[in-house]
């Protein structure tokens, strides 16, 4: 029987299920090829495997638009691949984590199919339905509301058109999602992923969403509502508290005060959230070092009272990592391992993006079609139809665009980089021939080393999985802070910055650096001299 770890020593690992390995050469990822992984997977060091969604879905956006919540998307393999993974993960120690996207479903899912056949259907409020739009705003479209000839009504999608928004207020359809939850669990599933969990809470009567003194007023619907929380209560009391599932909402929009309402334990919601705040703050460019600092110090403060975080830098969803926050033109080794230095030793669980333990880049694109994500495409449509200034748009793309996290995993420098042996649904990357994990596993000096060690050191040293976090005064490019457990402390050093940096330490032999991502430390009276991106840790 497979029990996960404490989520203080786990690491979880994030699989693009389509992206990963194609095991059945129709150039898509699926569960088959998860499986060939898995000792890849179990010799770095992971606990958990998250894998988007691999649920049955028309593809509009890559799976997050389910039409049917129990079973297998065609393209990923079939339910019996899926409990084979299970098994062949469990054997290894590992679990795995699945993507539920319960915001909304996909409009060809059966329940949306008879929702919108008549006003008097019985799965009809099972959607959100209403005679005018209101004023809230769509991730996705211009519009958030869609006009239905059948019934003459409008339904409601957040997101995409193919994406309408399931109506929680709905008692029957809550009782429906609880029985498929619990049917999920008891087939073994190790975690959910929640997306888009915190906008499900929706008041009665639709209201124009009016923004409060001060907010953003970037986004106008409801987010993080009091009625979602108390829906999820509902979920753990009649289904997640008979299991022990790892659980992790994506919440954007939240303040450190307002993720507290999720992941307290008294409150019985959640393990952890994705809260998206340094993506959400403009002014996080313009001082890294100092912003990481405030930004993880503030939400160690609230969450730490009595609750747990979720650390995370790559995703589905952003551009690469050592793209856009490290520099892989001029130190790609050093700013990947610094920003790997970095998730790993946070208060809170680590989570790793595929490919981002080779220091995979941004995938270079060029032009419109070689984008698969219909958010990018549409974006970039609606600014063409406006007159707006499409050059502008190009650049944002392809520096920000989903896309470029999504690229095939590069195993190899044979064709495709050994993904799959047709053409991949996605073009490779740049670089795929030589940035890959033939040229980097098993060797020394390589980002996947350095990964393979900091993942080690994480689990096994209980500063950093269960020390308490204190920051350290710093020059304006360093972040660097303490982890403190049962009277030892654990310093940490990283220059998130291309130039080189000094640092006060507190005093420390040779024998006691942890591990770093330069061959030797350049010390001097007062400290060290840090070269660019230089990670030290040292306890
Ligand atoms: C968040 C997911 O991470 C993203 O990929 C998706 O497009 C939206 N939610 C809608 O489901």
């Amino acid at each position: 029987m497979f029990h996960h770890k404490p989520l203080e020593e786990m690491v979880v690992y994030q699989i693009y299920t389509r992206s990963f390995n194609d095991s059945n050469r129709d150039g898509i990822g699926d569960l088959a090829g998860v499986t060939e992984k898995l000792d890849y997977l179990s010799d770095l060091g992971v606990d958990m495997l998250w894998l988007s969604p691999f649920c049955s879905s028309p593809n509009d956006d890559m799976g997050y638009d389910i039409s049917d919540y129990q079973n297998i998307m065609t393209e990923m393999g079939t339910m019996e691949d899926l409990d084979t993974l299970l098994e062949e993960a469990h054997k290894r120690n590992m679990g795995i984590m699945m993507d539920l996207v319960l915001n909304h479903s996909s409009d060809e899912h059966s329940w949306f199919i008879e929702s919108r056949s008549s006003k008097d259907n019985p799965k009809r409020d099972w959607y959100i339905w209403a005679d005018e739009p209101n004023n809230w705003d769509s991730y996705f479209c211009p519009e958030a509301w869609e006009y239905d000839e059948k019934t003459g009504q409008y339904y409601c999608h957040i997101f995409g058109v193919k994406q309408p928004d399931l109506n929680w207020r709905s008692e029957s359809l809550r009782a429906e999602i609880h029985r498929m939850v619990e049917w999920w669990l008891e087939k073994g599933i190790d975690g959910i992923r929640f997306d888009a969990i915190h906008l499900i809470g929706r008041p009665e009567g639709n209201p124009d969403y009016v923004h409060a003194p001060g907010e953003s007023k970037r986004f106008c619907h409801f987010r993080n509502h009091e009625l979602g929380h108390q829906y999820l209560q509902e979920l753990s009391e009649k289904v997640m508290n008979k299991y022990d599932p790892v659980t992790v909402g994506e919440t954007g929009g939240s303040t450190p005060e307002g993720a507290r309402l999720y992941v307290d334990k008294s409150r019985n919601e959640f393990d952890m959230i994705f809260h998206l705040g340094f993506l959400e703050d403009d002014e996080f460019e313009d001082n890294p070092a100092q912003n990481y600092k405030k930004f993880y110090e503030k939400w160690y403060k609230q969450l730490s009272i009595d609750g747990w975080d979720a650390v995370f830098l790559g995703n589905h969803d952003l551009a690469r990592v050592v793209s856009v926050i490290g520099d892989d033109e001029k130190y790609w080794r050093e700013s990947a391992t610094c920003l790997a230095t970095m998730i790993l030793t946070q208060w809170g669980t680590p989570y790793i993006y595929q490919g981002d333990e080779i220091g995979m880049m941004n995938a270079g694109f060029t032009s419109l079609d070689q984008f698969r994500d219909p958010h990018t495409t549409i974006r970039y449509r609606v600014a063409e139809e406006k007159g707006e200034d499409t050059e502008a748009v190009m650049k944002d793309i392809i520096k920000w665009g989903r896309d470029n996290s999504r690229t095939p995993m590069q195993w190899d420098s044979t064709a495709n980089g050994g993904f799959s042996e047709a053409e991949p649904w996605i073009m490779m990357a740049r670089n795929w021939e030589h940035i890959n994990v033939e040229a980097q596993k098993g060797k020394a000096g390589t980002i996947h080393s350095y990964y393979k060690k900091m993942i080690a050191l994480r689990k096994g040293d209980r500063n950093l999985a269960y020390g308490t976090m204190e920051m350290v005064d710093s020059e304006a490019a360093v972040f660097a802070y303490n982890r403190v457990y049962e009277g030892r402390t654990v310093q940490v050093i990283l220059n998130l910055s291309s130039s080189p940096a000094a640092h006060r330490t507190a005093d420390f032999e040779d024998d006691q650096v942890l591990i770093s991502n330069y061959p030797s430390l350049r010390k001097n009276v007062s400290g060290l001299m840090l070269r660019p991106w230089e990670a030290v840790v040292i306890g």
